[in-house]
C-alpha cells in the first residue's frame, strides 16, 4: 500500500518530469494490454476485459498524441534552437528518427485500436499477441532513446525561463491555462468542463493541422498500406465517426453495381478484411464478378480513399476465429438472417430468432458455412485531401506488376 491516497502527477513547471510521466503511464498501458492477452482467452471479452480496453484506448486516443505532439512541437525545436556543436550534430541524426518511430508507432497503434475497440464494446476476444509485442517493443526502444539523449540534453541546455515556456506550451495544449490572481475570481470550472474543453481543443487542433495540410507526394509512404494505415490513425485521433465504416461496391452479372456500408474488421498487406453472408446479395455478385471497391469518407478531414481489387473469401478458421469472438446475440442473428432475402413482416424474423435461441440454449452456436470474411487484395488505392478552391490532392497507388507500386498525381 503506498501513503498516497491518489497517485500524483507532476506539474508543468518541471515539463521534463511530466514526460517522463507520460512514459510511465505508456508503460503501464502496455502491461494492461499484455494482461489482456492472457485474460481474454479465459474469460472472453467480459466486463472487466471491456473496462481494460476502453482505458487502454483512452490513452493512446488521446494522451499519447499530445505527448507526441509535446516532443514534436515544443521540446524538439527549442531542442535545435539552442544545441551547438556536438549537441546539434547528434540531434540532426537523433530528431529524425525520433519522427519516423513516431510515426511507425501510430501506425502500429491503428492496427491494435481495431481490436480493442471490438474488445471494448463485447464484440471481440480477439487480440494478437504479436500486435501486442511489436507495439510494446517499438515503445520500449524509443522511450529509452529519449530518456537517455534527449532529456538529459534539455536538462543541461535549457535556461529556466526555457524550462517555464516549454511547460506552459504544453500545458496550453491541455487546455489548462494559467490566470492571474485577479482573474481567478470566477468559480474553476469542474473536472468535466476542463476534460470537455481540453477535448474539444486537441479535435480542433488535429483535425486543422491534417486538412490544413497538403499531400506532398515526398511525404507520402511508398507502401499504400502504410500510408493508409497513417491516415486511418489520424481519422481516429479526430474522432471520425464510425471511423472503419466504408462503402463497398460489388458488381451484377449484367454489369450494374451495387454498395452498401460495411465495417472493416482488419487490414494488412494482404489486404482489407470484413465479415457478412456469402449468400447475400453482394456475396452472391462475387461469385460471378471478384472485382469490388471500397470507399472511406473522413469528413472532418477532408479526406477519402479509394480502394479497388478483387475479392476472395477469408480462411473458415480465420472466420471461425472472428465468429466465436462475437457477442452471442450476433452469432443468433447471424445464424436466424438469411441476409438480403425478403421476408413477410419483422414477426417471422423474430420468431425465427426465437427458435435459433431456443436451439443453442445448451451449446454454443456454430458459425453457418454462409457466414464469414473476404479480404479485398488491392490493385488500387488512391488518397484524396480536400483543398481549397476544390482543387484538391489526388494521389494514386496502382501495382505494377513486380509486386510493387507505382505512383501518380491526378487531376482533381
Ligand atoms: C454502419 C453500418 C455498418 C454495417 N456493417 C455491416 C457489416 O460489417 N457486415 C454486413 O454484412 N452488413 C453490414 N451492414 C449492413 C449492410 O450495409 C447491408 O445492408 C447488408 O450487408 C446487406 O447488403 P446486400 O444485400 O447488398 O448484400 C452495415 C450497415 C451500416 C449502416
Amino acid at each position: 500500500m503506498t501513503d498516497a491516497l491518489f497517485e500524483t502527477a507532476p506539474d508543468f513547471d518541471q515539463p521534463l518530469a511530466v514526460l517522463k510521466h507520460c512514459h510511465e503511464k505508456i508503460k503501464k498501458q502496455i502491461k494492461t494490454m499484455q494482461r489482456l492477452l492472457e485474460h481474454l482467452p479465459r474469460h472472453g471479452a467480459n466486463l472487466e476485459a471491456q473496462q481494460a480496453a476502453k482505458a487502454v484506448l483512452a490513452y493512446f486516443n488521446k494522451s499519447a498524441g499530445m505527448h507526441h505532439a509535446d516532443e514534436e512541437e515544443d521540446l524538439m525545436p527549442l531542442l535545435r534552437q539552442v544545441a551547438q556543436g556536438e549537441d546539434a550534430a547528434m540531434l540532426s541524426q537523433l530528431l529524425p528518427k525520433i519522427l519516423r518511430e513516431h510515426k511507425k508507432m501510430e501506425a502500429a497503434w491503428s492496427v491494435l485500436a481495431l481490436q480493442l475497440e471490438d474488445i471494448a464494446s463485447g464484440e471481440s476476444a480477439q487480440l494478437s499477441a504479436n500486435d501486442v509485442q511489436a507495439f510494446g517493443e517499438l515503445y520500449a526502444e524509443h522511450m529509452v532513446k529519449e530518456e537517455t539523449w534527449l532529456a538529459p540534453m534539455a536538462m543541461r541546455l535549457f535556461s529556466a525561463e526555457q524550462m517555464a515556456a516549454l511547460g506552459a506550451a504544453m500545458r496550453m495544449r491541455r487546455g489548462l491555462h494559467q490566470v492571474s490572481q485577479d482573474e481567478a475570481i470566477e468559480l474553476p470550472p469542474s473536472r468535466q468542463d476542463i476534460e470537455e474543453t481540453q477535448a474539444r481543443l486537441q479535435l480542433a487542433a488535429i483535425r486543422t493541422d491534417y486538412t490544413r495540410q497538403s499531400m506532398d507526394e515526398s511525404e507520402l509512404d511508398a507502401d499504400p498500406i502504410r500510408q493508409f494505415s497513417v491516415w486511418f490513425e489520424q481519422a481516429r485521433a479526430a474522432r471520425v465517426a464510425e471511423v472503419n465504416a466504408m462503402t463497398v461496391c460489388s458488381v451484377d452479372a449484367q454489369g450494374r453495381p451495387s454498395s452498401r456500408i460495411l465495417l472493416l474488421k482488419g487490414f494488412d498487406h494482404q489486404g482489407f478484411t470484413f465479415f457478412t453472408n456469402y449468400h447475400s446479395r453482394k456475396g452472391r455478385e462475387w461469385e460471378h464478378n471478384p472485382h469490388a471497391a471500397l470507399s472511406f469518407f473522413w469528413h472532418e478531414l477532408e479526406r477519402q480513399v479509394r480502394i479497388e481489387g478483387t475479392i476472395e473469401k477469408v480462411s473458415p478458421e480465420l472466420s471461425d476465429q472472428y465468429f466465436n469472438s462475437r457477442p452471442l446475440a450476433s452469432r443468433l442473428s447471424a445464424l436466424a438472417s438469411n441476409q438480403s432475402e425478403p421476408v413477410t413482416d419483422r414477426g417471422q424474423m423474430e420468431a425465427r430468432m426465437q427458435e435459433i435461441s431456443a436451439q443453442y440454449m445448451e451449446q454454443e452456436p456454430p458459425r453457418p458455412a454462409h457466414w464469414g470474411g473476404y479480404l479485398l487484395r488491392p490493385r488500387r488505392i488512391e488518397f484524396w485531401q480536400g483543398r481549397a478552391s476544390r482543387f484538391h490532392d489526388r494521389v494514386e497507388y496502382e501495382l505494377d506488376g513486380n509486386g510493387g507500386w507505382r505512383r501518380q498525381r491526378l487531376q482533381p
